[in-house]
This record gives structure tokens, C-alpha cells and sequence, in this order.
């Protein structure tokens, strides 16, 4: 296997939540499911991919280019190697913006052993140059290396083994359309439902050593935001704390409580998302205000609100985006307990219990 520290770095980057740390990245390579049967939820991509997979491997062929699309932590890392390791094939791991130049993306393909696996993370974040060597390189197996530069360059062609691209992106949509027929199979991951994150919880705390019960592991999944990745590392900030506070086991009462410490809310919300919400409700009356004027008065930049805080909200029917401006909605009010103004309502009732300890 080849890790590519650039992809290290930006995945990193793109954790949700809190900033991810070495162990972080540790544990989740521990935790990752390793075939498709360990691979919980996602029942279609799952049952689509598994006869991909088994069509070429029954052919002796190649698998078809896959594109994997979805929000961050739900698993597209996860699948691409689970896609080497049902082809018993060797991977390679790389992402778009470790690809600034086509000479880079052309070193990597020419170095392909026959039926490997190439994972591109972030895909959507390569270089224009570098994406059209790519067309040609799916499609024909093939790419023109450029030899010496203005009118005497060259072009020579160069054959490639028959290989497997996996790309992945959070953002489907800024694939350029001729990329993305390139692949023969795309799968977009949902956001994953209570139960199923409650079985990876549970996968993870055996893998972890740590004792839970089935109303602790309901406890942490509902608060995951449909996320696995967030599921494991709830659970590991409640191991945590029942180790430190009771005897080692997770009960629905710990991890209340510990969830509590951390600032995650009953409904899965953390310290940001809950700045975020306050201060459009208690600065700016519930909107219409501006994403700038609202990330300043968090004290974020644009991005982290835009990015990080906002797609849960709007997920979560807390928040809209509006062309006039981000607007809270009624449920915005009711679970921060305050009270709309010009509702008939007499005053607010007061933060409620959030954290439903
Ligand atoms: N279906 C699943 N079953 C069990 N665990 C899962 C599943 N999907 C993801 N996970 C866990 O969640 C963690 C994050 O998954 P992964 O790194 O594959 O997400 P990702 O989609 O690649 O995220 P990003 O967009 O940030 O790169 C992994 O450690 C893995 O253990
Ligand atoms: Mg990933």
C-alpha cells in the first residue's frame, strides 16, 4: 500500500468537527470494515458493488472505474479499499490536489501494476491538464506523454495496463460531466440511519475492548449526525470518560453525560453549530443575514460556517440558505428554547435541557 501524505493532510482537514489529531487517523485506519460484509448500511451501493465486483472477477477481468460520491466520513476511503481487497488487487492511494501537473498523474499511471487499484481522493480537485490525461487514460488505457515543449513537442503514446480507477468526492456536482460518464458505476452514499449507526458503534466498541449496551450505543448514534466516522469518535470520547468516571462501561446514563462534557447536544449539534444558531437568532432576529456577517459574529471564517456547521443545520431543518440571506427556521427557535420574536407567545422559556442528560 501507498499512502500519499498530501491525502493524509487534506482528509484530515476535512474532519468534521473538532480538528483530527494522529491518533485520530490511527484508530480510524483500525476501525474500517475490511470486505463488503463487514461494510454496514448503504445496502444499495453495497448489493451494485458486490455484483461489479464478482461480474469481473468472474470474467478475470478488471473491475469498471467507480466513482464514489458522498459527505465526508461516510465511508468512501473505507469502500475503495474494500473494492483492492475483494479483487485481490494491490492500491494505490493518491488525491486531486497532490495532482498539480499532468506529468505528475502521468508518473502515477505508468507505474500501474496490471489490475491495480487507483484511488483518487478529492477528484474533483485536479488540475484542468491533469483531467483530460485522465479521460484518455480510462478510457483507452493510454496516455500522451509531451516531450519538449512549443512547436517541436511531441507527443508520445504510451499503453498502460488495464486498471481500476476509484475516485471520490464530496462534491458530485463539480465533476465536469465527461469525467464522470468515464465511470461505469457511480454510487452515492447516504447519510446512514440510527440503527445502522448503532451496529457500528457496536463493531467498533468490540473492536475497542470497551463494554457498551444497546441504549449506549442508541445514545452515541443518535447524536452522530448519520455520520460513522463521528459514531467512532463519540465513542471513543465516551470510553473516555467512563473510564475516568464510572467502571469502564458505557451505559445510556454515560454517555449522556460524557456527550454532555463534550458539548455535543441530544440532537447531535456541537459547540459551532450551536454558535452558528445563536447568534442568527439572538444577533440578527433570525435572518435574513449575510454567511459573512454571520461568520464574523462566530468568529469563524466563511468557509468553516459554510462548510463545516451549515449542511447539518440545513440538513437538520434548523436553517435555510435563502437568496436573501441565511434564515433561521421555527424549529431553529424551539431547540435552543427561545422564542421568535413578535410570537404570541410570552417571552422565552429558556435554554431547554439540550443535552438531555
Ligand atoms: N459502512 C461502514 N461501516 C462501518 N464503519 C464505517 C462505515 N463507513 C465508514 N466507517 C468508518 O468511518 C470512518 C470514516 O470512513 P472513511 O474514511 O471511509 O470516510 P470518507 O467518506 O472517506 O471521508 P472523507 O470524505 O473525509 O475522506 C472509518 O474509520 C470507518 O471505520
Ligand atoms: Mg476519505
Amino acid at each position: 500500500m501507498n499512502w500519499d501524505d498530501t491525502t493524509d493532510a487534506t482528509a484530515a482537514e476535512r474532519l468534521v468537527g473538532s480538528v483530527a489529531d494522529r491518533e485520530d487517523q490511527a484508530v480510524e485506519a483500525a476501525l474500517r470494515p475490511k470486505d463488503l460484509d463487514e461494510f454496514i448500511g448503504q445496502e444499495k451501493v453495497r448489493e451494485q458493488l458486490d455484483l461489479v465486483l464478482r461480474a469481473a472477477r468472474a470474467r478475470g477481468a478488471t473491475a469498471d472505474h467507480v466513482l464514489l460520491s458522498g459527505a465526508p466520513g461516510l465511508g468512501k476511503t473505507t469502500l475503495s479499499m474494500i473494492i483492492a481487497a475483494e479483487m485481490e488487487a494491490p492500491i494505490r492511494i493518491t488525491s486531486g490536489p497532490a495532482i498539480q501537473h499532468a506529468g505528475d498523474l502521468a508518473a502515477i499511471l505508468s507505474s500501474l501494476q496490471e489490475g491495480e487499484v487507483l484511488f483518487l481522493d478529492e477528484i474533483h480537485r485536479m488540475s484542468r491538464p491533469a483531467e483530460e490525461m485522465l479521460y484518455m487514460a480510462m478510457e483507452d488505457f493510454r496516455v500522451d506523454v509531451i516531450v519538449g515543449k512549443g512547436p517541436g513537442a511531441t507527443a508520445i503514446p504510451l499503453e498502460l495496463p488495464p486498471f481500476t480507477l476509484v475516485g471520490a468526492t464530496t462534491r458530485a456536482g463539480l465533476l465536469p460531466p465527461p469525467l464522470r460518464d468515464r465511470f461505469g458505476f457511480t454510487a452515492h452514499m447516504e447519510f446512514y440511519e440510527p440503527a445502522e449507526l448503532q451496529r457500528v458503534v457496536h463493531r467498533s466498541a468490540a473492536l475497542l475492548d470497551v463494554e457498551i449496551g444497546a441504549e449506549g450505543a442508541a445514545e452515541i448514534a443518535g447524536r452522530s449526525r448519520g455520520t460513522p466516522r463521528i459514531a467512532n469518535r463519540l465513542l471513543r470520547r465516551v470510553r473516555d470518560y467512563a473510564q475516568v468516571k464510572a467502571d469502564g462501561v458505557i451505559t445510556r446514563e454515560i454517555a449522556s453525560a460524557a456527550l454532555a462534557v463534550y458539548e455535543v447536544d441530544a440532537r447531535g449539534l456541537d459547540r459551532l453549530d450551536r454558535a452558528v444558531l445563536e447568534a442568527l437568532l439572538k444577533l440578527f432576529g433570525g435572518g435574513p443575514v449575510g454567511l459573512s456577517t454571520l461568520a464574523v459574529a462566530v468568529g469563524e471564517e466563511r468557509e468553516t460556517v459554510e462548510e463545516v456547521a451549515e449542511p447539518f443545520l440545513v440538513r437538520e431543518g434548523l436553517l435555510a440558505r435563502t437568496p436573501r440571506g441565511r434564515v433561521a427556521t421555527p424549529a431553529a427557535w424551539a431547540h435552543l428554547g427561545l422564542t421568535p420574536p413578535g410570537s404570541a407567545a410570552g417571552g422565552g422559556s429558556g435554554q431547554q435541557d439540550l443535552f438531555g442528560a
